[in-house]
């Protein structure tokens, strides 16, 4: 106990004096994040003082994970050459594993790891993406997403664990504790980030950054119990969120950020914004309201760092509200133990993608699996004679894992170091196993058909449902409807196995098959879904939203779930069968 009081004694100490040194200039760039390339040239960052560094879509910093690492380390070392040696931190999407980097390990999206309801997976899975970030030279990770989905049309459904407020709170609780391990200083952790604050997924028809009508009783009941759970765990940073609330940006909501998040529940770490939240959101109101740290790309860079000047110049933004943030940002640093050890070290490279993580991302598509009907067609027997497995979701691993796979979007074609559900069928079966990749063939004699459909990849704002881009839908295409029917429609035994963000609307393909599974997006060990289709391994998954039994549900506000209890879902939350 004296022990931890002393440290964080000392951290302060050190803080306070490290301020107490500190230019205006020096402080705002410590208020800076901007990308590796575009926004910055390398000199800036010492001569704009920058503070932090983001990676996410974009020119990679490299081939290789050691040329990853060169790159930061390289632009830490202009950080350190500046008057004062402020080391840079480096932050990373990494939202299913280290998605951006190629052969990492990649585990189920959050929706799926809700459906494992597995606390000490996610917080094993968790504690694998702060490993392998690590090993590509980061210490900060932008994740968990604990938003509470209201409405099936937001794009990001699925990088949220649940509509349930008590399991996200458990599943949150997990992914930080594994992502910034024992102690922030171990060079196996790193800092979570606790996103989108808040009201994220409840905006008014799931429009992505929307607006999000909700009274305070309702926001401290529904959304708000994660964040003070993580809170609670000591998480690092919160991200402000794209959306308002009851018409204020959230990024300007001074009420809920300084008041409620930093006063009354204690949060101590770095408020960061998100992309272009300052000219996006009002500028140095975005600095007022508390965010601590501007995520200042794609053009803000320059604007910001002299806008925010100019603010404290005038008296705008307050001397003290610099120094709160700046303080905040210095603690963590010094918490992280980046004054000692600035660099991104070789040691965790060959820990990236090992048999090992793979094993563990393998249990997580294996108990994400969500079996809603079956009548007696699964397990298939491995030793059945002929077995066609039809669709493109099948035997592609960028499709089967959704959005932030490689690039922001998403991939649609096959990464490096991952497996496809068909390479799990053709690894078990005993049998001919048929690809018939479009439902082109004649194979009726077949003992069974799997088809696997669902959603092409997409991140945020594209996958929304009805807003401006209007990409996809609560249903499948109709090409997916036909290759169940042409496989149903002759009699074969039909199990759909869906791939999917979100719970679609499939009464009438629920209905067309023998068994129907919900797969979500299980990310590069796709061949594990195989192991359970046949039996190796029983299903677990549970539902982690109310599934909609028509798309009329969805015309309104908030999906079926907790909040419209007129509705009635096709299944309950929490529905999953088992062999
Ligand atoms: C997203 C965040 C993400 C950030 C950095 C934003 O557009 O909303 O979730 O962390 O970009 O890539």
């Amino acid at each position: 106990m004296n022990k931890e009081i002393l440290s964080e004694q000392t951290i302060q100490l050190k803080v306070d004096s490290l301020l107490a040194k500190m230019t205006l200039d020096e402080k705002i760039g410590q208020m800076t994040q901007v990308r590796h390339f575009e926004d910055i040239s390398e000199e800036d960052i010492a001569t704009k003082y920058i503070g932090s560094i983001i990676h996410t879509q974009g020119p990679l910093p490299g081939d290789t994970p050691a040329e990853w690492q060169a790159k930061f380390n390289r632009l830490q070392r202009k950080a350190l050459s500046t008057r004062l040696g402020i080391p840079l931190i480096f932050g990373v999407d990494a939202i299913h594993g280290q998605n951006t980097f190629e052969g990492a390990t990649i585990f189920p999206h959050n929706i799926g790891m809700g459906a494992t309801g597995n606390a000490e997976l996610v917080e094993k899975a968790a504690r694998i993406t702060a490993i392998e970030s690590r090993a590509t030279g980061f210490n900060w990770v932008f994740s968990p997403c604990i938003a509470i989905p209201y409405n099936e049309k937001w794009g990001r459904v699925y990088e949220a664990f649940s509509e349930s407020t008590p399991l996200t709170q458990e599943l949150a609780k997990a992914s930080v504790l594994g992502l910034q391990g024992a102690f922030l200083h171990d060079s196996t952790s790193v800092m979570a980030t606790a996103k989108h604050f808040i009201g994220d997924g409840a905006t008014d028809y799931g429009h992505e950054g929307g607006e999000t009508h909700m009274d305070m009783v309702a926001v401290r009941e529904r959304l708000l119990p994660p964040y003070i759970t993580v809170v609670n765990e000591g998480v690092s940073s919160v991200m402000a969120s794209f959306n308002s609330l009851n018409g204020i940006p959230m990024h300007a909501h001074k009420e809920l950020i300084t008041d409620i998040l930093k006063g009354e529940m204690g949060f101590e770490g770095i408020v960061v914004s998100d992309w272009k939240g300052y000219s996006r959101f009002g500028e140095n109101a975005v600095i007022n309201a508390g965010v601590d740290m501007i995520m200042a790309v794609e053009g803000d860079f320059e604007m910001y760092q002299e806008g925010l000047k100019r603010g404290v110049e005038s008296g705008e933004v307050p001397m003290s509200r610099i120094d709160d943030a700046v303080s905040r940002i210095l603690h963590k640093k010094f918490e992280m133990g980046v004054f000692d050890q600035p660099f991104a070290t070789g040691g965790l490279i060959p820990k990236i993608g090992t048999e090992a993580h793979r094993k563990v991302a393998k249990q997580a598509v294996r108990e994400s699996l969500v079996l809603l009907k079956n009548n007696n067609v699964l397990p298939i027997s491995p030793s059945d004679k002929k077995i066609v497995v039809v669709g493109e979701h099948a035997n592609n691993s960028g499709l089967q894992s959704g959005g932030w796979t490689v690039n922001w979007q998403g991939s649609t074609e096959n990464y490096k170091g991952a497996s496809t559900i068909l390479d799990g069928i053709r690894n078990i079966a005993q049998g001919t196993v048929l690809y018939d990749e479009n439902a082109s063939g004649e194979d009726f004699d077949a003992d069974a058909a799997i088809i696997v459909v669902g959603e092409t990849p997409y991140a945020e704002s594209f996958g929304d449902i009805g807003g401006e881009m209007n990409l996809y839908q609560l249903h499948l295409t109709a090409e997916h409807q036909r290759y169940v029917d042409h496989y149903a429609n002759q009699g074969v035994k039909t199990v759909v196995v869906l791939i999917s963000g979100r719970p679609l609307v499939t009464t009438k393909q629920i209905q067309q098959s023998d068994a129907f599974v919900a797969a979500w997006l299980p990310g590069s060990e796709g061949d594990a879904v195989a192991e359970v289709l046949f039996g190796v391994y029983n299903f677990k998954g549970k539902l982690p939203h109310s599934w909609p039994k028509s798309e009329e549900d969805y015309q309104g506000k908030y999906g079926p779930n907790l909040w419209d209890e007129s509705i009635t879902p096709l299944f309950p939350f929490w529905f999953g069968l088992t062999y």
